[in-house]
């Protein structure tokens, strides 16, 4: 493969391991923040994007795609069961998120994520032409800067989290912390969501590894680690473009038909994740059924959650528990023809996903912990109307962003409740003025905003940035 001068380090490639045997493939938007935030980016840029293709065993040679190539990483079966579903998702995630499910250690695990870093690590090396800029992804990846940075001392390294940084308290009880933080030093500079995080982490980098740092700057010897807070979003442009296409226009009018033109349509669309408040949700809306708030006949309620991490314990119990709740409600107060939840758990494509966001009159977003959470972003996109209510929780990194969301704490069901009654009655004036003010905002805070933020801290001549945000 030839070198590029921009190389991208995720864990994920955008596509999957349903490639052609030829090994051409399509762009696969799979579900998930970081593809989505990428994508747009890397379109017709000079850049290659290194990560695994989802399958087991060898890597697929993939064609380039839209011009950017496709670096695939193998992974065994071994691997993905201690990288991928141990480590990254079944210690590092719970622990990132609150602990709000319980994280799990083994050494085992550990093993996996260092042996599977240092070959993400290697794939990189190979790719980056001299001089390279090489941006490492997520927290499946936090040992790739040190590594990368032993193997091609050239190289400038960026690393960004896309999920919260936990508080020190949280953070101490991991067995490996101080090898991890290690890892992530390895970069010049260490983005994160939110000022929190960043503050979180350098204090973990004084406490812990005994190294002089502020919220900015972090001193590793002779060199010094830029950290700041860059919060990820969306393609604004994009998903306006796709809300005004007439044909999602007529596929919203047909939906909305089909869901018996009630007077509100509430939606959420979430992965099928116990981050993301799914079973609080719930709880509230068959609570407000119950009590006779909200009238089947009136409101219909949308439940997205598309099927994510299932070899992993914590969401096979957790799907299980959604569906007999998504049972258990429709049994109740459903009618003939008219659930009291529609719940759908399979993959949209864009245009479908644009078309649902049109639907929603309310839109729920309410996770429990969120580093940032783009559906919320793409709703506001989605509303090239103006309309449209978003009911946000303060837990998501989207919250320091939507102020003139309905914020609500979604540990607190009667707060849900009153601010999902809240919603359903919010006038038209009031919501429109709150729509306005999250799709300026939107406006000025896109993606490409992001990445020059970014790339302009990390790069200091400026050229990455100015090239990868045009156009
Ligand atoms: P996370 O990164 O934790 O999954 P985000 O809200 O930041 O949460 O990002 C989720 C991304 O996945 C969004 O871009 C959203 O459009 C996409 N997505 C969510 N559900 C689906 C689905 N059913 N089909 C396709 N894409 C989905
Ligand atoms: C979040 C993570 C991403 C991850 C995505 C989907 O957005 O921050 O790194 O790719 O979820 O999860 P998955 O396990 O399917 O890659």
């Amino acid at each position: 493969m030839r070198p590029s001068s921009l190389v991208v380090v995720a864990n994920r490639l955008p596509v999957d391991d349903s490639v052609a045997p030829d090994g051409a493939c399509e762009w696969r938007r799979s579900p998930g923040g970081l593809v989505s935030a990428l994508h747009p980016l890397l379109r017709h840029k000079p850049a290659a994007w290194v990560g695994w293709a989802g399958g087991i065993g060898d890597a697929p040679a993939l064609a380039d795609i839209d011009g950017v190539r496709m670096r695939a990483v193998a992974l065994s079966a071994e691997d993905v069961r201690d990288h991928y579903e141990g480590f990254a998702n079944a210690t590092l995630w719970p622990l990132f998120h609150d602990s709000v499910e319980q994280p799990s250690y083994h050494r085992r695990w550990w093993e996996g994520y260092q042996r599977v870093n240092r070959r993400f690590a290697e794939a990189a090396a190979e790719v980056a032409e001299p001089g390279a800029v090489v941006w490492v992804q997520d927290y499946h990846l936090q040992l790739v800067p040190g590594m990368l940075r032993e193997l091609r001392p050239d190289v400038r390294i960026g690393f960004f989290l896309h999920v919260p940084f936990p508080p020190p308290e949280l953070f101490m009880q991991l067995p490996r912390r101080a090898e991890l933080l290690t890892g992530m030093l390895g970069a010049d500079l260490i983005g994160f969501q939110r000022a929190q995080a960043a503050h979180n982490f350098a204090q973990l980098a004084a406490k812990l590894l005994d190294l002089p740092a502020t919220d900015q700057r972090i001193v590793v010897g002779d060199r010094v680690v830029r950290v700041g807070a860059f919060p990820v979003s969306i393609d604004m442009a994009e998903m306006e473009a796709l809300a005004r296409r007439p044909d999602v226009v007529e596929r919203a009018r047909r939906w909305r038909g089909d869901l018996g033109d009630p007077q509100r349509v509430i939606l959420s669309v979430d992965r099928m994740d116990y981050t993301k408040g799914i079973e609080q949700r719930l709880k509230a809306y068959s609570e407000l059924l119950a009590s006779g708030q909200v009238k089947v006949r009136d409101t219909v309620m949308v439940q997205v959650a598309v099927r994510s991490r299932e070899r992993v314990g914590q969401y096979q119990i957790l799907r299980e528990r959604v569906e007999r709740e998504v049972g258990r409600i429709n049994g109740e107060f459903g009618r003939v023809g008219e659930p009291a939840i529609h719940y759908l758990n399979h993959p949209f494509d864009r245009a479908e996903l644009a078309a649902l966001y049109r639907v929603a009159d309310i839109m729920a977003v309410t996770p429990l912990r969120d580093g940032m959470n783009l559906v919320a972003k793409e709703y506001v996109a989605a509303r090239v109307d103006g309309d449209g209510v978003l009911v946000l929780s303060e837990f998501a990194g989207t919250a320091a962003e939507f102020t003139r969301a309905f914020l609500v704490n979604p540990h607190d069901l009667e707060g849900l409740k009153q601010t999902l009654t809240q919603a359903l009655r919010a006038t038209p004036a009031d919501a429109t003025d709150r729509m306005r003010a999250m799709r300026d905002h939107l406006r000025t805070h896109d993606i490409r905003h992001w990445a020059h933020l970014y790339l302009t801290a990390l790069d200091d001549t400026g050229s990455l940035a100015a090239r990868l945000t045009t156009g």
